[in-house]
C-alpha cells in the first residue's frame, strides 16, 4: 500500500480526481469517413436488402461481409443476421438441437444465451464458472450431464476463449453437440485456434457495445455445409431460397425472420477492416494496466491462461479485500469502490449481477434452480467490476487515459480505509 495516500486525497472526500476532466477520452463506437463512404455507397446503389433477381439473390454488401467475416474467423461459412441472439438460435437449431433437449451453458453470460436455447425449444442447464477465467469450468459441466443432455453452448466471456480442450473432450465422451457463443470474442484465440471455430456452429454479435460494433447485427458461422444450409433456412422464416433445393429437407423447422440489410452490412465491412486494430489497442491497454497494477494490494487484473489471447471485450478487476485496509466485504466493498472510482473520474461498471438462473424469465421455467448453486459466479459478482463502460470501453482508449485510470485504481485501493 502507498502510505502517502490519505483518505482525504480521495476525490470522494474532497481530493483532486485522478482523471483530469480535460484528459482525452474516446467515445465508442468510432465512426470514420470510411463508414460514411460505405453507407453512402448503399444509398447510391439503391439496393437495401437481398433482392431476388432472375440470376438469384443479390445483396452485394451482405454477401461480401459474409465472406470477409468468414475469412476473419477462419471458417467456411458466415451468415449475416440481425442480431447475436439470432445467430445463437440458428447455431443451436442448425447444429441439431431439438425441443425437449437439455443444453448446458454458463451461469455467467448475457440473458441472450439461455434465451436462444429456449427459442430452440430446449432447456438451458447452467454450470458454474472457473473463478479465475469466468468461463465455464469443465468439471462443473460434467456434473450437469444427464441422459437428456444433447448439447453444450459454450461462452467465450469478456473476449477470452473458454477452456476448450477439456470441454471438447467431454463432448466427445458424452456424444454432445458443441455450439459456441462467441458474441464477445471475435479475434480471440485458444492455443492458436480462433473463437467461433470450436463447435458445429457459433454465434457472434456486432451490437453497439462490441469490439466489432455495427449497432445491431450478428452472424452464425460454421465449417459444415449442411449446418450452413439449415442456418440459411432458419434465417428466412423457413421460406425456401432460390439458392438451394436442399432446404426442402428442412421444411419442419420453425423459423423467425433474422435477415439483415445492406446499410448495416456496408458499415460492418468498414468496421471489420478495423477490428484487428481495435483488438490490438485493447491488448496494449491491458498489458499496460497489468504493469501499472502489478503489486498493488487488493486488485487482481483479469487472468489470461497461457496459450490464450484475449480481445478484452470487458476488463474485469477482482478485489482481494483481505489485502485492503477496510472491513467492508463483498458487494458492499465493490459498490463503495465503484463510487470512489467514479468520483476519481474512472469509468467503471457492473456487467450482470447474478447467475442467469436468477433471472425472472428463467425462474418462471426452472424455479428449483437457485443462485446459491453457482458459488463461483456469485462470488465473482460480489467481488469484481469492469473497468471502462459501454460508452468508454478499454479497447479504444488512449494510453494517457489508461494511465490515469490506473492511478485512480491505485489511489482508491491505497485509501480503502476511507470508503
Ligand atoms: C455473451 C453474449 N451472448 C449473446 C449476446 C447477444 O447478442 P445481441 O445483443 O447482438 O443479440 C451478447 C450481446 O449482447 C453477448 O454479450
Amino acid at each position: 500500500m502507498n502510505s502517502k495516500t490519505l483518505t482525504s486525497d480521495l476525490a470522494l472526500r474532497g481530493g483532486r480526481p485522478a482523471v483530469a476532466a480535460t484528459e482525452p477520452k474516446v467515445e465508442w463506437p468510432i465512426l470514420t469517413d470510411a463508414d460514411r463512404e460505405a453507407v453512402l455507397r448503399v444509398v447510391d446503389r439503391k439496393i437495401l436488402w437481398a433482392q431476388t433477381r432472375p440470376e438469384g439473390l443479390y445483396a452485394p454488401e451482405q454477401f461480401a461481409l459474409e465472406q470477409e467475416f468468414a475469412a476473419f474467423v477462419g471458417v467456411k461459412h458466415a451468415l449475416a443476421v440481425n442480431g447475436g441472439t439470432a445467430g445463437l438460435h440458428m447455431a443451436l437449431t442448425a447444429a441439431g438441437v431439438e425441443p425437449g433437449d437439455e443444453v448446458i451453458t454458463s451461469a455467467f453470460s448475457f440473458l441472450a444465451t439461455p434465451a436462444a436455447i429456449l427459442h430452440a425449444g430446449a432447456t438451458p442447464v447452467f454450470a458454474d464458472i472457473d473463478p479465475r477465467t469466468f468461463n465455464l469450468a469443465p468439471a462443473e459441466i460434467e456434473r450437469k450431464i444427464t441422459p437428456r443432455t444433447r448439447a453444450l453452448m459454450v461462452v467465450d466471456i469478456h473476449g477470452l476463449c473458454a477452456d476448450w480442450d477439456p470441454i471438447l473432450e467431454l463432448a466427445r465422451k458424452h456424444d454432445l453437440i458443441v455450439t459456441e457463443d462467441a458474441c464477445q470474442a471475435p479475434g480471440a484465440t485458444y492455443k492458436g485456434r480462433a473463437a467461433g471455430t470450436f463447435g458445429a456452429a457459433a454465434g457472434f454479435s456486432v451490437n453497439g457495445t462490441k469490439n466489432f460494433a455495427v449497432g445491431e447485427g450478428g452472424f452464425m458461422v460454421t465449417n459444415d455445409d449442411e449446418v450452413r444450409a439449415r442456418g440459411n433456412w432458419l434465417k428466412q422464416v423457413g421460406e425456401e431460397l432460390p439458392e438451394s433445393d436442399r432446404t426442402m429437407a428442412y421444411k419442419h423447422l420453425l423459423a423467425w425472420n433474422y435477415r439483415t440489410q445492406e446499410l448495416p452490412c456496408a458499415l460492418g465491412r468498414a468496421q471489420l477492416a478495423r477490428l484487428r486494430a481495435v483488438n490490438a489497442t485493447g491488448q496494449r491497454n491491458a498489458r499496460l494496466l497489468g504493469e501499472l497494477l502489478q503489486g498493488v494490494p487488493g486488485l487482481r487484473p483479469p487472468y489470461v491462461p497461457e496459450g490464450s489471447v484475449s480481445v478484452y471485450h470487458k476488463y474485469r478487476i477482482t478485489l482481494a479485500p483481505e489485502e485492503l485496509d477496510t472491513r467492508l466485504r463483498g458487494a458492499l466493498l465493490r459498490d463503495a469502490f465503484l463510487q470512489a472510482l467514479r468520483a476519481e473520474g474512472v469509468d467503471c461498471d457492473l456487467w450482470g449481477s447474478a447467475p442467469l438462473c436468477a433471472h425472472p424469465m428463467i425462474q418462471a421455467r426452472t424455479p428449483r434452480d437457485r443462485a446459491d448453486d453457482y458459488p463461483a459466479t456469485v462470488a465473482m459478482f460480489a467481488n469484481s467490476f469492469c473497468l471502462g463502460s459501454d460508452a468508454h470501453p478499454l479497447y479504444c482508449q488512449p494510453e494517457g487515459l489508461v494511465r490515469a485510470w490506473a492511478e485512480g485504481l491505485r489511489k482508491v485501493a491505497a485509501a480503502a480505509a476511507g470508503l
